[in-house]
């Protein structure tokens, strides 16, 4: 109908997140299947766990598709992501709720519909966090994860910089993919830049991506905070035992138990 904008096809977008995602972390569902071997390992089939920076939800609609009693709350402050995810997956039959609130700072723990949780993920996410912002969301998370709850962070962890032999390793290896990938058949959706630029230009997105604009004035640059600083704050923050699980290179699972 004429001056009526047809509903963008959000499955098709959250697809097409998955996708430029993976053109730089190629072992994405790798790591994906490995984080949730650990919770059942560990958790059974059967929690509720926090999604932290959870994008528009890759990671929760992959645990809630494989644990059917399993639940999950979703938190970003980013509107646009958070609206395609909410278009794609809904509330996953009412196991999925969605959060704005920002991870670490004061009171964001207010937002949650719940205190209480089995375990807590997120992937390629908390390396946008100061220190600070860090550190205060491992206290939180000290709190609100039960006794013998469990932790899993998928990122990319940087060695210590002055560790002469380790350092700027991982980022060589990163360059060493990305040239090698160069050679394989384009994906348009590839690079993250194509799917923000794309995304700016859906009608349906204007005012989420006004208060997109708004929130980045105040955004951090991007952290390279160490291994070792996320497994003493952890520590630090009550978690018993914290190590990797996981690894390529500094693409690693550091998983915590509280
Ligand atoms: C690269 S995306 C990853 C999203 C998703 N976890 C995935 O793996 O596809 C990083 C996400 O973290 C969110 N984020 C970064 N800092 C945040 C903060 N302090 N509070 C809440 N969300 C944050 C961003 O808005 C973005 O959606």
């Amino acid at each position: 109908m004429a001056g009526r904008t047809r509903r963008p096809n959000w499955s098709e977008w959250l697809d097409r997140w998955d996708r430029q995602q993976e053109s730089f972390n190629p072992a994405r569902e790798a790591r994906f299947t490995a984080m949730m071997d650990v919770l059942e390992a560990k958790l059974g089939r059967r929690f509720t766990l926090l999604d932290l920076g959870s994008g528009p939800g890759s990671l929760s609609a992959r645990i809630l598709g494989r644990f059917p009693a399993a639940r999950s709350v979703a938190v970003d402050y980013d509107p646009v992501v958070r609206q395609v995810g909410e278009g794609a997956l809904g509330t996953f039959g009412g196991r999925l709720a969605w959060v704005d609130a920002k991870l670490g700072a004061p009171g964001w723990t207010h937002e949650l519909p719940r205190h209480r949780f089995d375990a807590a993920v997120s992937t390629t996410a908390l390396h946008w966090l100061t220190p600070r912002d860090l550190s205060r969301l491992y206290l939180d998370l000290g709190r609100l994860l039960r006794r013998g709850g469990v932790f899993l962070n998928g990122d990319y962890l940087p060695w210590d910089p002055t560790d002469r032999d380790l350092a700027g390793l991982g980022r060589k290896h990163v360059r060493l993919y990305l040239r090698r990938q160069r050679s394989t058949p384009r994906d348009e959706w590839r690079g993250w830049k194509q799917w923000w630029t794309a995304a700016r230009k859906v009608p349906a997105l204007r005012e989420a991506f006004a208060e997109h604009d708004r929130r980045e004035a105040g955004h951090p640059r991007e952290r390279q905070v160490t291994l070792s600083y996320h497994v003493r704050r952890l520590k630090a923050a009550g978690f018993r035992t914290v190590t990797v699980v996981w690894q390529i290179f500094e693409n690693r699972i550091l998983f915590a138990v509280r």
